[in-house]
């Protein structure tokens, strides 16, 4: 049966995550070996001629399931009857740059972004915001897009989540595949919070089966919620194949849905569970089936977890109410 290409839009495709990212969906990673795609990608003008060049490369790998490209530096055309939009261009801070002036700068991409997106995207898209900062760059596209459902605009905490289950590998020794249930909560920032208390390794508990709160307060935690600053300062630019990675595995999870007996993290609008304000755009552990997500309902949260989550959900409602400030939302 001959399938129909899937229209998949990326912004700041000729950006260091979007050539780490353009190739594997092209080749069928993202959303399967049976599914063709169209790809649009949207640079803002300076970038179209490298994005030219990437759409060349493209061409040369001869990908079978890559139907067409289209490159733009026009938010409606990128984004005309896209499926899945994969938001990866963003302001980076600069020098000087205060927090309000970072927020309305990715304000005037995002707004604008999600208002396209509302206007011409296919009625079943699916939004996986990558840019920083990815959470409150979400709420804003998701907020400016009032007729599409709030849940289909999602932030990346997948990086973080495998981060943490890369951790808990080399600590205990088990191989990545027998790691279980690791939750991100919260923001995709320093105050990020990994939870291993539910996490099973090979079946057991993860957090009692390592039994090392030293480990884990002084070295686990902080060795996650600060890995992209780690990785900046030695690679001397942040990390691209690995988070051109997650969103591959963040899509084909929602997508393709979760394995029985694991689920994974995404940042999410809130419906209040966990005491998470309704509406933030905050990383829950969530199962995947159909296309569709449910945050994992009935977790004992201690009173160490909860003090690290609302920590960083009290990061998350500062930042909304500074773009709501801004007028942004
Ligand atoms: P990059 O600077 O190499 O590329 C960004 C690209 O976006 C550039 O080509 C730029 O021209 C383009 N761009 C800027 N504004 C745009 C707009 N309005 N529309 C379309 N394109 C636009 O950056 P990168 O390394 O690819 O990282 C991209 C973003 O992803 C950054 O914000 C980075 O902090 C973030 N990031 C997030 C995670 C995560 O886990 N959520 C991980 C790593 C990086
Ligand atoms: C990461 O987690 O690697 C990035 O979000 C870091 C960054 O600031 O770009």
């Amino acid at each position: 049966m001959t399938r129909t290409p899937v229209n998949v839009t990326v912004t700041g495709a000729a950006g260091q995550i979007g050539y780490a990212l353009l190739f594997r969906i092209a080749s069928g990673q993202l959303l399967g070996a049976d599914v063709p795609v169209n790809l649009r990608l949207l640079e803002i003008p300076q970038g179209l001629k490298a994005a030219e060049g990437v759409a060349m490369e493209l061409d040369d790998c001869a990908f079978p399931l890559l139907r067409g490209i289209t490159i733009t530096d026009q938010a409606a055309t990128a984004f005309d009857g896209a499926n899945v939009a994969l938001l990866v261009g963003a302001r980076p801070r600069t020098a000087g740059m205060e927090r309000g002036d970072l927020l309305q700068a990715n304000g005037g991409i995002f707004g604008p972004q999600g208002k396209a997106i509302n206007e011409h995207a296919a009625d079943d898209i699916k939004v996986l915001v990558v840019g920083n900062p990815a959470n409150t760059n979400a709420l804003i596209a998701q907020r400016n897009a009032p007729d599409v459902p709030a849940e289909r605009f999602t932030a990346m905490t997948r990086l973080d989540h495998n981060r943490a289950v890369a951790q808990l590998a080399k600590k205990t020794g088990a191989t990545v595949g027998d790691i279980k249930k690791v939750t991100i909560w919260g923001n995709h920032s320093a105050t990020q919070y990994p939870d291993i208390f539910h996490a099973e390794i090979a079946g057991k508990n993860a957090a009692e089966l390592i039994n090392d709160q030293a480990w884990l307060e002084s070295d686990f935690i902080p060795t996650v919620a600060k890995r992209g600053a780690a990785i900046i300062e030695v690679r001397g630019a942040s990390s691209a194949a690995s988070a051109a990675n997650a969103a591959i595995d963040h899509v084909y999870t929602w997508v393709n849905g979760t394995a029985e007996g694991d689920w994974t993290s995404m940042g999410i609008v809130s419906d209040g569970s966990y005491g998470v304000p309704e509406g933030l755009i905050s990383s829950f552990p969530v199962t995947t089936k159909d296309g569709k997500f449910e945050i994992v309902q009935g977790l004992e949260i201690s009173d160490f977890s909860r003090a690290r989550i609302d920590a960083s959900v009290g990061e998350l409602v500062e930042e909304r109410d500074a773009v709501a400030g801004l007028g942004l939302i």
